[in-house]
């Protein structure tokens, strides 16, 4: 594939009305690296077309359904076909796109969490290892420069050995039965059979990706609460888990839905035997770092103390804020440098840093046992 050639993109949902598919069309476009040509935007015909007009995407590319799309798609020649799609659907229907997309050969780029059961992530993955394609999951808050500094401190040693792991997601948007009043993402996410999982995949999810990538550990075995506040609420949204880490590590997560003032507080802890670190979603161009010495320093983003990847993470000088959507475009980027080398196959994560299958399955499997051992009256669960 040439270098420079800007990559096609195709997009599963995000339509007219929908929260995070604009998300994904700015993160892949940021850098000017790709171009939205196809896509099946809705669930109805008519609205996946309109939607795809407002898009400025061509008619004959504006599909009635991802299967159709994905069938049209793969029978053009290939330096018309899409490079990749990006899959922004509600929860059940991740496993069912991704799968057909992946067999087709192409790309995936899909949000979180990844499917509903770990037998559906582990056949994904041997899919893509199969076809050899990338496949990224939009664990986003990974892709915070100062994130890659507090995983780079962390695995240099800067803190010691990691003892404490506190990670945490604090909303408050479901503390009222929203779903009943016709808020469309509310509804889909309070469905056990559309979200799978309420406040521990959703956002959840996001918690335990970012303390394993921070740290590297991964979570053991577990023990949790699992709770919903919200009468007649047919899932969890308030989910609070004790945590055994393999490294000997212990901490906890919170993810609750109904913590009344809060917007999108996803906070991270880690003390060592040298220091402890602190970074926090909603001030997210500051690292707290602090040692015995009782002094504490804060690391900014844009400048050259930075390891390289949290450096190759920026695109402005410092003092001017990046947030959500750079940090966003930073999976795009990097999963695009492993669609340009054709790398493919289950190492292209490890190499391009940026989440792939793998990290989506063992997310899957996080929200499966905290589940598990939320019902079960033996509470500590192995994962
Ligand atoms: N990474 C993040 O920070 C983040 C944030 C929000 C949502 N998400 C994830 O993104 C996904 C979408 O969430 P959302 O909040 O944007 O939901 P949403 O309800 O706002 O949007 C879903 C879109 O999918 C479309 N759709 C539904 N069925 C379809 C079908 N059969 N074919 C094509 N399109 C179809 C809907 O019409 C809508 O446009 C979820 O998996 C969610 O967990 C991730």
């Amino acid at each position: 594939m040439s270098d420079s050639r800007q990559l096609r993109m195709g997009m599963v949902g995000g339509g007219e009305g929908a929260f995070i598919g604009a998300v994904h069309r700015a993160a892949a476009r940021f850098d000017d690296e790709a171009c939205l040509v196809a896509g099946a935007f809705s669930s109805t015909a008519d609205k996946s077309r309109a939607s795809g007009r407002a898009l400025g995407v061509a008619d004959d590319r504006a599909y009635g359904s991802w299967e159709e799309m994905l069938a049209r798609e793969s029978a053009l020649p290939e330096h018309e076909r899409i490079d990749f799609v990006s899959i922004v659907v509600p929860n059940h229907l991740h496993f069912p796109v991704a799968r057909a997309f992946t067999d087709a050969g192409i790309h995936v780029i899909c949000d979180k969490p990844l499917v509903h059961t770990s037998a559906e992530a582990r056949q994904l993955a041997d899919l893509v290892a199969a076809r050899r394609t990338v496949f990224a999951v939009t664990y986003n808050y990974s892709g915070y420069p100062l994130v890659k500094q507090a995983r780079h401190l962390v695995t240099s040693g800067a803190l010691g050995d990691v003892r404490k792991i506190v990670v945490a997601y604090y909303q408050g948007w479901l503390t009222t039965a929203l779903e009943e009043q016709g808020h469309k993402q509310a509804a889909w996410r309070t469905d056990p059979e559309r979200a799978g999982a309420g406040a521990i995949g959703d956002i959840g999810s996001h918690a335990e990706q970012l303390a394993r990538y921070v740290t590297g550990s991964r979570v053991r075995e577990l023990c949790a609460d699992v709770h919903t506040f919200v009468p007649g609420r047919r899932i969890d949204d308030d989910v609070s888990v004790l945590l055994r880490f393999d490294n000997g590590a212990r901490g906890t997560l919170v993810a609750s839905q109904v913590c009344t003032g809060s917007e999108n507080d996803l906070q991270l802890s880690v003390w060592g035997t040298q220091g402890r670190l602190r970074w926090r979603q909603e001030e997210p161009n500051a690292l707290l770092v602090s040692s015995t010495s009782g002094v504490e320093q804060i690391w900014r983003r844009g400048n050259d103390a930075l390891c390289d990847a949290a450096r190759n993470a920026t695109r402005l000088p410092p003092g001017h804020p990046e947030a959500f959507h750079e940090a966003f475009a930073n999976v795009y980027r990097n999963a695009f440098a492993a669609i340009r080398a054709d790398a493919g196959g289950l190492d292209a994560g490890r190499t391009y840093d940026f989440p792939d299958v793998q990290d989506g399955a063992v997310g899957v499997r996080f929200i499966e046992t905290t589940l598990a051992s939320g019902a079960s009256d033996r509470k500590w669960t192995p994962m």
